[in-house]
């Protein structure tokens, strides 16, 4: 994801410098080059050598080793980090003070800035560290948590920085700007939706929501303001979009209304019921005494040719997926045009390697040109990836 970036991570005195460690690690892994720099307080905390081995290079603590070392790699990076943010260092940032190493690179750095701060709570919401931040992220310097928990003096409250996960999904996003999808709101749906049958039993279908969270995901990534419209799934929403819970498809129906007025994208994922209980019972069915129970179903709204007008009028790029057993790109075909999509990526199926319920997927794509993509079987992740290329590439 991050192949060819270059990540400056200036690690300060904090006592979360050690989630710093997980954090380059997850930088690493995913293709950027970290140089890291240290303050002389952070070195307490955290070993020199345990950053060098998980960087692979040099980490960098005293200006005059290399006189000129700072003005290279602030100029050099494409993301300065600053995690964990002490108050100190925060201070000393806001006053453009350049005193040690990590000073003096982050205001040699012209590229983005990240801070995470970590500190007690009386020290965050201190007048002085409140001026400071303010003063930096009016400057352009994205400012990420702290978050409310258990600090390390046994307080709770504000002042623990965010984990290693999060800083990672937020600087790959500040990394991979310049999407054209970027700034544009995308509504994902994803998950199945539930026909109440009475206050406890429904029916559904087998959809995990993984194909639809991964796109919320992908596109988040690269800079979208995505609402992630979410029937009940075991797996957790991804870290970026802003989600909306929703179980019937009429609910979905009224989410998507509402978000849609303002949309750029829609990526209709959800497995939505096309058949609903005709009139679901307000009490727990009863077993006592029957033999049989009978739940006469009815169809359901489309969801997609619901919005149809909608989305023509404020002009939304639409990719839709078609489910199919037989004939699938004829039958996807029909599909884009009676329902208004722009691309419908077909899925088989009934395979346990791909489609609804799967941990993989293999699609084709079709768009409303006529371009056919067959597309190899892939992650979720991967194959998201490769739908909101295609997306991008309309856009442009
Ligand atoms: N869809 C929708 N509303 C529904 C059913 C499906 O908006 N009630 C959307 C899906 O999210 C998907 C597309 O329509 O993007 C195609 O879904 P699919 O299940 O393949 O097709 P159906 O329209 O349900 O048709 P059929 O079951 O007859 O194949």
């Amino acid at each position: 994801m991050l192949d060819g970036r270059r990540v400056l991570l200036v690690v300060s005195g904090g006592i979360a410098a050690y989630k710093s460690v997980i954090l380059v690690r997850l930088l690493r892994q995913s293709g950027a080059r970290v140089d890291v720099v240290m303050t002389a307080s952070a070195e307490k905390m955290v070993g020199k050598v345990t950053f060098e081995a998980l960087s692979g290079r040099p980490v960098l603590t005293q200006i005059w080793t290399d006189p000129l070392a700072h003005v290279e790699l602030g100029g050099e990076a494409d993301l300065a980090i600053v995690a964990p943010a002490t108050a100190n260092i925060l201070a000393r940032m806001a006053h453009g003070l350049a005193d040690d190493m990590a000073t003096s690179t982050l205001l040699a750095a012209g590229c983005p800035v990240l801070a995470c701060p970590a500190m007690n709570q009386r020290m965050w919401s201190h007048p002085a560290t409140r001026a400071n931040v303010e003063a930096l992220a009016a400057r352009g310097v994205h400012i990420l948590g702290p978050e409310v928990g258990q600090l390390a003096e046994g307080e709770e409250g504000p002042g623990r920085m965010s984990e290693p996960e999060t800083i990672f999904l937020t600087a790959a996003r500040m990394m991979r700007s310049g999407s054209p999808i970027a700034g544009l709101k995308v509504v994902v749906t994803a998950g199945p939706t539930l026909a109440p049958v009475d206050p406890v039993r429904f029916v559904g279908n087998r959809s995990s929501g993984r194909m639809g969270l991964a796109l919320a995901s992908s596109a988040w990534l690269r800079g979208a303001d995505v609402v992630l419209i979410s029937g009940p799934t075991s797996v957790p929403p991804p870290y970026g979009p802003r989600v909306v819970r929703v179980e019937t498809s009429a609910e979905m129906g009224e989410a998507l209304e509402r978000e849609l007025e303002d949309a750029s994208v829609l990526v209709m994922a959800a497995a939505v019921s096309d058949f609903v209980v005709a009139s679901p019972s307000e009490e727990k069915i009863k077993r006592a005494g029957r033999k049989a129970l009978e739940v006469q179903l009815e169809a359901g709204p489309d969801l997609l040719v619901a919005t149809r007008d909608l989305r023509t009028a404020r002009g939304v790029l639409t990719l839709g997926f078609a489910l199919e057993t037989d004939a699938p790109l004829e039958n996807a075909r029909k599909k884009l045009d009676e329902k208004g999509m722009d691309l419908v990526a077909v899925n088989e199926a009934g395979k346990p390697d791909r489609g609804v319920g799967a941990e993989t997927n293999q699609v084709t794509l079709l768009d409303s040109n006529g371009v056919v993509e067959e597309m190899p079987l892939m992650t979720k992740s991967e194959v998201a990836e490769r739908l909101i290329d295609r997306l991008e590439d309309r856009l442009r």
